[in-house]
C-alpha cells in the first residue's frame, strides 16, 4: 500500500470548520469528558424536551443494551425541515437530477418540502399508519423517496426501505420480517433509460404478505399498472385531498426511526434498527465534520436511498444541517461516462460523495470524459462503501479534483449509522487508501484472534470499544441475535467484521471483511444468501459461494455448485442458475462464475473449508497457496476443483 502523504491544501487550511489542533482537542474531549461533550453536541438538534443523560449503554452480557439521550424528546422531520423555515424557507433543500439529461431537474425549497411531507404524512395516516407501525418503502430515486422517509418520521412510523433492485421474493421476506402494514412504491423506476416494474414487483410480493393493508403508489413514469381496489392508492390523488399541515409526533430519543435490512454471515438478512435522537445527531454531526458544508453549497451524495448511505447522507444528515442535497435518479455512466461530471457542472456542485466501484468503472473509460467537463465548482470528494485502492484514489484526486480537493474516505457500516473513521477536510493530512482517524467518541481497537488488544502499528480485527450515538440498537425482532452477532466474538466490544491495519502514524487502513460477507460494487452481500438461493433450485444439492478480486466491482461472486445425482452439468444449466439467483435476490447478486463441483472440500466434521475455495477462485492454485489439505475428508476433491476452475 502507498504511504504517500497529502497535507491539507492551502485553500482548505484557511476558514475550515476545524484545523488539526481543533480536531484533536475535540476528539480528546469526546473521550475524556464524554457525557458532557455529548450533551453539548446534542444541542445541535431541536429538542421538545432536551436530554439530561447521554450514554447509558453497556456491551456486557449482564446489563447489555445501547441507549443514548434516553429522556430526550424530539421529532426527526421537524429537525430536518420545520426548524429551517425561519431562516431558509426559500432555499432549495432537494435538487433532483433525472435519469435522462434531456429531462428537467426539479427543485424543492424547504417550504415546499414541508408542504409535500405534511401532505404525505397525512396520506399515510389516512391509510392507517400510526406511531410505531412499520412502513416498507420500495421506491426509485425520486424526490418522493425523501418525502416518504420524512413523512414516516413525522408521524412516528418506522420506515424500512428496500432497495428498488431487489426481487419480489427479497421484498416479501423483508415485509414479512417486520410485519409492515403499509407499502409505498412507484409505478415504475427509471435507470439508464430502462424502466423497473416496481408496482408489479410489489403486487407479486404481496401474494405472501397478509400484514399489508394498503399500498400508496407514486406516479413516477406514468407507466401502466394494475391498481387493486380497496388496497392501492395513488399518492397524488390522496395528497391533493390531504391537509398541508401535520404536526410532528413527539418521539422519545430511543423510539425507533427505521429498520434497514443488511447481509450478515447467515442466509437471513438482519433488520438493523436505528432510533431517533442518537442516529440523527450522528448523521448530522458526521455530515458536518466530513464535508464541512457551507451555506449555499450544492452537496451531492450519489448513493441510492435503498442503502444506509442514502439514508444518512442524502436525507437525514444534510437536511438536519440545512443543506441543499442533490438526488440523482440515474447511474454514473448513462448516457455517457461523463455524466457525473456533467451533472457537477450543470448544478455547480461543491461536494460529491460516491463509491470506489463507480470511480474504477469511470477510470477505465479514460480521462477524456472527465476532461470534457470543467468541475471548477468542486471543493471536496468523498468515498464510501469499500476500500478505495490507491490507484482509484489518485485518479479521483488528480484527474477529477485536479489536486485541489481533499478525498474524504469514510469507513462505516449500516450498523454504525454514519461515518466512524474519516478525515475532516481542514484538519487531516491524507494517505491514499486510508480512512485516517476516528470520529468523536469512536474508540477503534485492533485485536488479534484471541481478542488481545494490539498497540501501535498493528493489523488484525477491527472492533469498537465503546458505544457511540449512532450505533444500531437491535436486530428487529431478535435482540439475542444482536448480542450474539456483534458482542460475543470479542466480549465487551462491538465486532465490525472488518479487518484493519494501523500504521506508525496512527492511520487506519480497512483491509476488508474477515467474515463471510462480500462487497460487490459497494453492495454488501452475504455469501450465505446466495448459497440459500442456489440450493432452492431443484437441480442443486449444495452450494458454496466466495468472493474473488474483481477490477471494477471490488469483489465478484464465485459459486461452487454440486448438482443432484442424475443432473447434467451443462452451460445451459449454468445460465439458468445465474438467472435464478437474479430472480431470487436481484441483479446485484448475479454470480460472476459458477463452477460445477462433484464435491466440496470438507473437514471430517463436515465443515466446508472456504479458505481453499477462496484461493481457487482467486486463481491461487499452487500447493503452497492452498496450504494444508490433509485434514480434508477427501483431499482429492481439491485436484478436481483446480482442474475445472472458471474464468
Ligand atoms: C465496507 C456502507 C473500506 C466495510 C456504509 C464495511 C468500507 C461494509 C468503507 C459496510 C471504506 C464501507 N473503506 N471499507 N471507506 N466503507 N466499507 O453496511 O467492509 O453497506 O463493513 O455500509 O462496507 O457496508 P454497509
Amino acid at each position: 500500500m502507498s504511504d504517500d502523504f497529502f497535507p491539507v491544501p492551502e485553500s482548505w487550511a484557511k476558514g475550515a470548520l476545524m484545523d488539526r489542533a481543533a480536531r484533536e482537542a475535540d476528539y480528546a474531549r469526546s473521550i475524556n469528558d464524554a457525557d458532557a461533550y455529548w450533551l453539548e453536541r446534542a444541542q445541535r438538534l431541536d429538542w421538545i424536551t432536551p436530554p439530561t443523560k447521554a450514554n447509558e449503554s453497556s456491551f456486557d452480557e449482564a446489563d447489555f443494551g445501547v441507549k443514548w439521550f434516553a429522556d430526550g424528546v424530539l421529532n426527526v422531520s421537524a429537525n430536518c425541515i420545520d426548524r429551517h423555515l425561519a431562516t431558509r424557507a426559500d432555499q432549495v433543500a432537494i435538487l433532483w437530477e433525472p435519469d435522462s439529461p434531456d429531462a428537467q431537474p426539479r427543485r424543492y425549497t424547504y417550504a415546499q418540502v414541508h408542504e409535500a411531507v405534511c401532505r404525505f404524512a397525512n396520506v399515510l395516516k389516512a391509510a392507517g399508519a400510526k406511531k410505531g407501525d412499520r412502513v416498507t418503502l420500495y421506491l426509485p430515486m425520486i424526490p418522493e423517496a425523501a418525502f416518504a422517509l420524512l413523512a414516516c418520521a413525522r408521524i412516528g412510523a418506522v420506515h424500512s426501505v428496500v432497495f428498488g433492485g431487489f426481487s419480489p421474493e427479497a421484498l416479501a421476506g423483508r415485509i414479512q420480517d417486520c410485519d409492515s402494514t403499509l407499502v409505498v412504491t412507484a409505478d415504475e423506476g427509471r435507470r439508464a433509460g430502462k424502466s423497473v416494474p416496481l408496482k408489479a414487483n410489489v403486487d407479486a410480493a404481496l401474494k405472501d404478505c397478509p400484514s399489508v393493508k394498503k399500498v400508496v403508489v407514486v406516479q413516477a413514469t406514468g407507466g401502466a399498472v394494475t391498481m387493486q381496489d380497496g388496497r392501492d392508492l395513488w399518492l397524488h390523488e390522496e395528497a391533493a385531498r390531504a391537509s398541508a399541515d401535520c404536526a410532528p409526533e413527539p418521539m422519545n430519543a430511543e423510539d425507533p426511526l427505521f429498520i434497514l435490512y443488511t447481509s450478515g454471515s447467515t442466509g437471513k438478512p438482519k433488520g438493523v434498527l436505528h432510533t431517533t435522537g442518537g442516529y440523527l445527531l450522528w448523521a448530522s454531526l458526521t455530515h458536518e465534520l466530513c464535508f464541512d458544508y457551507r451555506p449555499g453549497d450544492i452537496y451531492w451524495c450519489a448513493a441510492d436511498i435503498g442503502w444506509v448511505t442514502g439514508h444518512s447522507y442524502i436525507v437525514y444528515g444534510p437536511l438536519a444541517n440545512g443543506a441543499t442535497t442533490l438526488m440523482y435518479e440515474g447511474v454514473p455512466n448513462y448516457p455517457t461516462p461523463a455524466r457525473i461530471w456533467q451533472v457537477v457542472d450543470r448544478h455547480q456542485v461543491q461536494t460529491i460523495f460516491t463509491a470506489p466501484t463507480a470511480l474504477r468503472a469511470l477510470m477505465k473509460e479514460g480521462d477524456g470524459f472527465v476532461h470534457s467537463t470543467s468541475r471548477k465548482s468542486l471543493r471536496l470528494l468523498g468515498t464510501v462503501g469499500e476500500p478505495i485502492n490507491p490507484e482509484a484514489w489518485r485518479w479521483y484526486h488528480g484527474v477529477v479534483g485536479e489536486g485541489r480537493c481533499p478525498i474524504i474516505d469514510t469507513w462505516w457500516q449500516t450498523e454504525t449509522g454514519a461515518a466512524m473513521i474519516a478525515p475532516t477536510p481542514g484538519a487531516t493530512d491524507l494517505k491514499p487508501g486510508s480512512a485516517t482517524f476516528p470520529m468523536p467518541g469512536v474508540v477503534p481497537q485492533i485485536v488479534d484472534g484471541e481478542g488481545v488488544v494490539l498497540e501501535g502499528a498493528a493489523e488484525g480485527n477491527l472492533v469498537i470499544a465503546r458505544s457511540w450515538p449512532g450505533q444500531m440498537r437491535t436486530v428487529w425482532g431478535d435482540h439475542d441475535r444482536f448480542f450474539q452477532t456483534y458482542f460475543t466474538t470479542f466480549p465487551g466490544k462491538y465486532t465490525t467484521g472488518d479487518g484493519a491495519r494501523r500504521d506508525a502514524d496512527g492511520y487506519y487502513w480497512i483491509t476488508g471483511r474477515v467474515d463471510d460477507v462480500i462487497n460487490v460494487s459497494g453492495h454488501r452481500m452475504g455469501t450465505a444468501e446466495v448459497e440459500s438461493a442456489l440450493v432452492l433450485h431443484e437441480s442443486v444439492a449444495e452450494a458454496a459461494v466466495v468472493g474473488f478480486p474483481h477490477d471494477i466491482k471490488g469483489q465478484g461472486i464465485y459459486a461452487y455448485v454440486t448438482l443432484n445425482s442424475g443432473e447434467e452439468a451443462t452451460d445451459d444449466l449454468r445460465k439458468t442458475l445465474v438467472k435464478w439467483v437474479r430472480t431470487e435476490i436481484g441483479p446485484i447478486a448475479t454470480p460472476d462464475a459458477i463452477q460445477f463441483a462433484p464435491g466440496l472440500p470438507k473437514t471430517r466434521s463436515g465443515k466446508i473449508m472456504r479458505r481453499i475455495l477462496r484461493k481457487i477462485a482467486e486463481g491461487e492454485v499452487s500447493a503452497q497457496a492452498l496450504g494444508d489439505t490433509s485434514t480434508l475428508a477427501d483431499p482429492s476433491v481439491v485436484d478436481n476443483l483446480v482442474a475445472n476452475r472458471q474464468g
